[in-house]
């Protein structure tokens, strides 16, 4: 029987992305499929979403969504079916979709993602005719207001729920003055409801009504229950016992293939990793480096704490000492960009930036640089290492949530057997990141050992087919449906 799944989320690939959320929701209505699992995804209207969606189908209309009026429109997303809530006058907004051009925060966040919420948990319960479904997966805190609505909101059965975590360092948290504004009964001011710290928490709402809650990795799904990760809700990760998961995220293999990646100087494969030089020397060019047979690095980043983009800038100078180059693609914190500027104007020819968001480029990077370097404080899962291993640009991982799953330390038990894919280190600071470095760049005067650490992670397998058949059975698990 096929469960018909309504996934709830704030971004999805081709249409918005800021992070790697975007690439997973939009991935899992194919990786799913295949499971007979019918996905529809609900996508606020931002501008970009409106605009690549066309004209799309008027399928139901709010007079008052939390006082505004919106309509629901039907398209497609790629061969998936997509609904968007079109509300202009919340999401129509030139800017990003939380913020505004510079990156500031809407305000009106809360309500903006509360309104998103109530409207999906309507779609959930059937408001719109000829469309049922058997549960609603939420992401992140965005979409997690949906299970409040459900519960408490709602005049239908409520719905088997999963919801997702991304990342539990944005939680959605606001002041208790929000709550009279959100059309929730009184009764959900509770710890059992929406209520955290004092505030409305909505993450924590989604997490406290789901019935399973599910992290990108097994090793994120552990962290979590700890304070450092947890972020305050490590009390509520731990009470949820067995019903917080870890399922690993899955890259695109029709978007990530050197074999056919038109974004690319050079197409390569396993057994061709000798024309990989040809996108090496476009990476040279293109960040101004001096031409060179050492070890490139890359970094394919946002700039920020999380990242450990602060202990980068401490190791560059050992990183261009010991002959290493740079070419480093980001955005996020002003004041790393500009240390960053400081760093390649200190290192002329050895370290290049691009401050800015260029998919186009990402893909070149991979397919040029040696080694990527993610020295992530902590790290949910990750997408840059997988799909430096993809591509045989080995990663340099800090051991931490899915960068520790998925990335084999090339230690001499695992050299020995053959198996390794990259370099791990412990701790995020200036001594473990250079050693790392200098891992990396030992290894790489090893042609024969780096070739087999290239050709590993070539092999391995982060396909979507795993991680489509996981999420499939926890559907049906939780429905009753069987296949
Ligand atoms: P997060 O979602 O925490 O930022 P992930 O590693 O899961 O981290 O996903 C990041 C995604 O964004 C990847 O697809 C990565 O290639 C992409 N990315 C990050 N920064 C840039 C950038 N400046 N230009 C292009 N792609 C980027
Ligand atoms: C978040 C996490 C990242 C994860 C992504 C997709 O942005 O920071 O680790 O890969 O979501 O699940």
């Amino acid at each position: 029987m096929p469960v018909s799944v309504l996934s709830v989320a704030s971004e999805a690939v081709p249409l918005v992305k800021t992070g790697g959320l975007a690439d997973v929701a939009g991935a899992l209505p194919s990786a799913v499929a295949g499971h007979g699992i019918e996905m529809t995804t609900l996508l606020p209207g931002y501008p970009a979403v409106g605009k690549a969606m066309g004209k799309g189908k008027l399928v139901h209309k709010w007079d008052s969504l939390l006082g505004e009026p919106a309509r629901l429109l039907a398209g497609k997303i790629g061969k998936h079916k997509l609904l968007v809530l079109d509300c202009p006058t919340l999401f129509a907004r030139e800017g990003g979709p939380y913020g505004d051009v510079k990156g500031k925060d809407w305000a009106d966040n809360w309500r903006r993602f509360a309104a998103f919420g109530r409207a999906a948990a309507d779609i959930a319960s059937g408001a719109v005719k000829g469309r049922k479904f058997d549960l609603v997966h939420a992401h992140d805190w965005q979409a997690a207001m949906t299970l409040a609505y459900l519960r408490f909101a709602s005049t239908q059965p409520e719905l088997p729920a999963v919801m997702t975590i991304h990342n539990m360092a944005f939680q959605g948290y606001y002041d208790a003055g929000v709550f009279p504004r959100l059309g929730l009964p009184q009764e959900a001011w509770s710890l059992d409801g929406v209520e955290s710290y004092g505030g409305v928490g909505f993450l924590k709402a989604g997490m406290q009504m789901a019935d399973v809650i599910t992290t990108v990795s097994p090793t994120y799904a552990r962290e979590i229950r700890q304070k450092d990760f947890g972020m305050g809700l490590e009390g509520l990760v731990s009470s949820r016992g067995d019903r917080v998961r870890g399922i690993l995220n899955g890259i695109d293999e029709a978007v990530w293939d050197p074999g056919e990646d038109p974004d690319i100087a050079a197409s390569y494969t396993r057994r061709t990793l000798g024309k990989r030089s040809a996108n090496k020397r476009a990476v040279e060019k293109e960040f101004g480096l001096e031409r060179g047979d050492g070890p490139i690095f890359t970094v394919i980043s946002r700039l920020t704490w999380q990242k450990g983009m602060d202990v980068l800038l401490e190791v560059l100078d050992h990183l261009a000492g010991i002959g290493g180059r740079l070419a480093l693609l980001g955005s996020g914190d002003a004041g790393i960009e500009a240390e960053l500027h400081e760093a390649a104007a200190r290192h002329p020819g050895r370290i290049g930036i691009r401050i800015g968001y260029d998919e186009a480029l990402s893909h070149q990077l991979q397919a040029g640089a040696d080694a990527i370097l993610v020295p992530s404080r902590f790290e949910p899962c990750g997408l840059t290492q997988l799909y430096g291993l993809a591509y045989g640009c080995v990663p340099v991982v800090a051991r931490t949530g899915g960068l520790a799953d998925t990335v084999i330390d090339a230690n001499p038990a695992s050299l020995a057997a053959g198996v390794a894919t990259g370099i791990q280190f412990d701790g995020v600071h200036y001594h473990a990141l250079c050693a790392a470095i200098d891992r990396a760049n030992a290894l790489y005067y090893q042609p024969k050992q780096w070739r087999t650490l290239q050709q590993n992670g070539m092999k391995a397998d982060f396909s979507w087919a795993a991680s489509g058949r996981a999420y499939a059975e926890l559907y049906r698990e939780l429905t009753g449906k069987t296949a």
